[in-house]
């Protein structure tokens, strides 16, 4: 079984009518005005839904924060950059902080009404993908005034756990979550302000779990891939998405986007693989957004 995942988008409408800039969505839209829109190309992820089409998988996988602020119209930007893909493969996406961006949008499940089609109307997630691998889609995120924190809550916590009840060490698991529960070691360490508040709970909770984990997940712009070495996580294996639209430096046409060649035996070894938009070495702003990239393919795994 074939898995895309495609991280933190950041869909974004600079023009907004001046009575939807209530409370943190001023300042969100202030941030993306003075900062974001300069490092967001959304042009970017054109291409990456070309390309993943190319290699068809059997299902599409999106890690949250596909919009900004929640507005109804980054919803709708998303839904008409992903249809080449939504039209053609399953696709599920979890919300990100960014997609529950203010109260409003949260009490009004303004994401799960905008995508019906990519976003599942009850959380936990749970399916059987094949007789032995299964998903678990989280909602992670929760609005803030302040801070960033995401929490998956009391009730969550308790339906994964029936919910994986029944998983023997032959199984796989699949969680797609907008929050990490773990960064690796060498990574910039999870600040209080912006990680998953109970993130502990969630991890005890899975390290418990006999099956094989594929623990697929955004919110940190940084694309990696990690099997940490300690006895009671070998069984883990952490993706981070990354974020496709956003350029840096060090990745001056996105971060791209990561395919999984699940095996049928989720004891066997993964093939683990990160597309990325080869680069002239220039600024998003001047490359030729026009002809259709060159990408590079690093097995990771
Ligand atoms: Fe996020
Ligand atoms: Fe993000």
């Amino acid at each position: 079984m074939r898995i895309a995942l495609i991280g933190d988008i950041h869909s974004y409408r600079l023009l907004v009518p001046p009575w939807r800039l209530m409370g943190k969505r001023l300042v969100g839209q202030a941030n993306l005005w003075l900062n974001r829109r300069h490092k967001f190309n959304t042009r970017l992820l054109e291409r990456l839904v070309e390309r993943v089409g190319v290699l068809e998988p059997d299902l599409v996988l999106m890690s949250g924060d596909l919009t900004t602020t929640s507005l109804e119209g980054e919803f709708q930007d998303v839904a008409q950059m992903m249809l080449p893909l939504i039209s053609r493969f399953p696709t599920l996406a979890v919300p990100g902080n960014h997609d529950r961006y203010t109260f409003t949008s949260a009490r009004r499940r303004v994401m799960e009404t905008m995508l019906p089609a990519m976003v599942p109307g009850r959380w936990p997630h749970f399916r059987s993908l094949t007789d032995r691998w299964h998903l678990l889609a989280l909602d992670s995120a929760v609005p803030r005034v302040f801070n960033s924190r995401g929490r998956i809550g009391r009730r969550q916590l308790r339906n994964i756990r029936r919910e994986t009840a029944h998983l023997t060490d032959q199984d796989g698991l699949i969680i797609l979550c907008h929050y990490p529960v773990k960064a690796p070691p060498r990574a910039f360490p999870l600040t209080w302000d912006h990680k998953l508040a109970d993130s502990f709970r969630l991890r005890r909770m899975l390290m418990k779990c006999p099956a094989r984990l594929l623990y697929l997940h955004g919110h940190i712009h940084r694309p990696w891939c990690w099997q940490p070495k300690r006895s009671n996580q070998s069984h883990f294996t952490y993706i981070n998405a990354g974020s496709p639209c956003m350029t840096t430096a060090k990745h001056p046409q996105g971060q791209g986007f990561w395919l999984i060649d699940l095996p049928d035996n989720p004891r066997d070894a993964f093939e683990i693989t990160h597309y990325l938009p080869k680069t002239n070495g220039q600024s998003a702003a001047y490359q030729d957004l026009e002809t259709p990239a060159a990408w590079e393919a690093n097995r990771v795994l």
